[in-house]
């Protein structure tokens, strides 16, 4: 099977799942960070396609397979690719560049090179496992160039890109010294993705004023050669149904009671979930925190905070430096105001499964989400999917694209560090009919804008019939 063509086909930098070699010189796969991962993992589970990506190791060949009806076709990047092309142009120049710049991107000619080389290895792998005139995904930041390149190799396809994290205003973007060919390689496909109407506009904007491109009859279209490029928002979202299901399970629910049991059955928890990045603002909430505590607003004995953090992109700097200030400000904190046998924070730099990272959302009171910048913040919905009960109160940075449609959060601006400490306070204290009604309110839009109703709006406007997916 996976040595077929496929007539559905997603690509992204990364599987679903990751390589991992084990100490006895033994590999085995397991599931990828990020929340491109959690969003197309569960919608494409089951269904007959195929996922196009790069294992997560150096220079690992590993073949063809298929998990769950899902043909996975693994692409080879060497050591020094993964250095020039993902650490270097992918996380350290287009990450913090398409982030508002909150962190200094690097702008590097031999990064650049990898990155066009890589791209266009995937548009070769792609290009074997497609049949003919079939739909092709592609998915983020690391693939810009990949429509255009692809078109050039299988002009046949339907070509569908979406972007998972912001699109940057337009005076940030003119600094990319490739900002012309980036466009281009966008306007290879024949729908282009953003999580907001702000994306859409700052890219109409950056194609007709870079390219050859000129806009359309509507707002959603743009004339290139003799192809229109339709453009449009689609916030993604989670598979809430069945994680309110999770949530719901006694297994669950009893471990939340445990947890909560471990921490010494505090008055207030809060919590921070997070893969390690310096755009999640965990130093906001951090310092806020530390603040409440300094001058006895937030009472130690009777409040603990935990934050999960997922490992991520270890070996690019600006995440090294974040890692050692948080661990540094977790010991500071701690050290202050512990107690032995009752720290008042928890910080585990670990990746949790599924269920236990529920059970985490149902013992949590305040959920605290402050990034600087985000695409659109899983996490956030994820709490809300978890909290069946009502009970819990969402902090949400006004800066991630999820405070479009989570409105009913207590929404915060995670520069000023003063409101981040009143919303956490306001949290810590909200009255239950208050946060019950907030919670009701959030719960409806989760729960009826999911991740399966995502795919399919945007695969609908990419001219697919019968809801766009091959039924599961
Ligand atoms: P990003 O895509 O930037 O990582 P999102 O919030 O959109 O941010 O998605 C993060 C995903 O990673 C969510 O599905 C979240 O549950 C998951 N995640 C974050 N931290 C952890 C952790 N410590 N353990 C397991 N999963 C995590
Ligand atoms: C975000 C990005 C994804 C990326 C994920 C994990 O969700 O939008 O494209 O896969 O983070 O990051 P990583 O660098 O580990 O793939």
């Amino acid at each position: 099977m996976a040595d077929q063509t496929a007539e559905f086909v997603v690509v992204a930098n990364r599987l679903p799942v990751d390589l991992e070699r084990l100490p006895d010189g033994t590999s085995r796969w397991k599931r990828s960070p990020g929340g491109l991962v959690t969003a197309l993992e569960p919608m494409l589970r089951g269904r007959e396609g195929a996922w196009v990506g790069w294992p997560g190791l150096a220079d690992a060949e590993a073949d063809p397979f298929v998990e769950d009806g899902l043909a996975l076709h693994p692409v080879m990047l060497t050591a020094q690719e993964v250095e020039d092309y993902y650490e270097g142009f992918s996380n350290a120049t287009l990450w913090p560049l398409y982030h508002d710049v909150v962190a200094p991107p690097a702008f590097h000619r031999h990064w650049w090179q990898a990155y066009v080389r890589v791209n266009q290895r995937f548009a070769e792998a792609v290009a074997e496992v497609a049949s003919p005139g079939a739909v092709v995904w592609i998915q983020d930041y690391q693939l810009q160039l990949l429509p255009a390149a692809l078109r050039a190799l299988r002009p046949d396809l339907r070509i569908g890109f979406f972007l998972h994290i912001p699109f940057p205003p337009v005076e940030l973007y003119q600094q990319l010294p490739w900002r012309k060919q980036v466009v281009e390689g966008l306007l290879g496909a024949d729908l282009v993705g953003f999580h907001t109407p702000g994306g859409v506009r700052n890219f109409r904007w950056l194609a007709t004023r870079f390219t050859e491109a000129t806009p359309g009859s509507t707002r959603t279209e743009i004339k290139y050669g003799d192809r229109t490029v339709r453009i449009g928002a689609f916030p993604i979202s989670i598979d809430s149904a069945h994680l309110d299901g999770l949530s719901r399970t006694d297994e669950v629910q009893q471990r939340a009671q445990q947890i909560r049991a471990d921490l010494g059955n505090p008055e207030r928890v809060i919590l921070g979930v997070d893969r390690l990045d310096y755009t999640k603002g965990i130093d906001v909430r951090l310092r806020a925190f530390e603040e409440l505590l300094q001058e006895g607003t937030a009472d130690a004995e009777k409040t603990v905070m935990i934050q999960l953090a997922t490992p991520s992109r270890e070996r690019v700097e600006h995440y090294q430096k974040m890692r050692n200030d948080i661990e540094q400000s977790v010991g500071r904190i701690n050290g202050e105001y512990a107690r032995v046998g009752h720290p008042v924070l928890h910080y585990l730099h670990q990746s949790l499964p599924r269920d236990e990272l529920a059970a985490f959302f149902v013992a949590a009171d305040v959920m605290l989400v402050t990034p600087l910048r985000d695409g659109m913040n899983l996490v956030a919905k994820e709490y809300v999917a978890c909290r069946g009960d009502l009970g819990g109160v969402l902090v949400l940075s006004e800066f991630a694209g999820a405070a479009i449609e989570l409105k009913e959060a207590v929404l915060v601006n995670p520069h000023d560090t003063d409101g981040v400490k009143d919303a956490l306070q306001r949290a810590l204290t909200m009255p239950a009919t208050e946060s019950r009604k907030r919670m009701r309110s959030l719960r409806r839009q989760v729960l009826s804008h999911d991740v399966d109703r995502w795919a399919r709006s945007f695969l609908d406007v990419l001219g697919l019939d019968t809801g766009g997916l091959p039924p599961s």
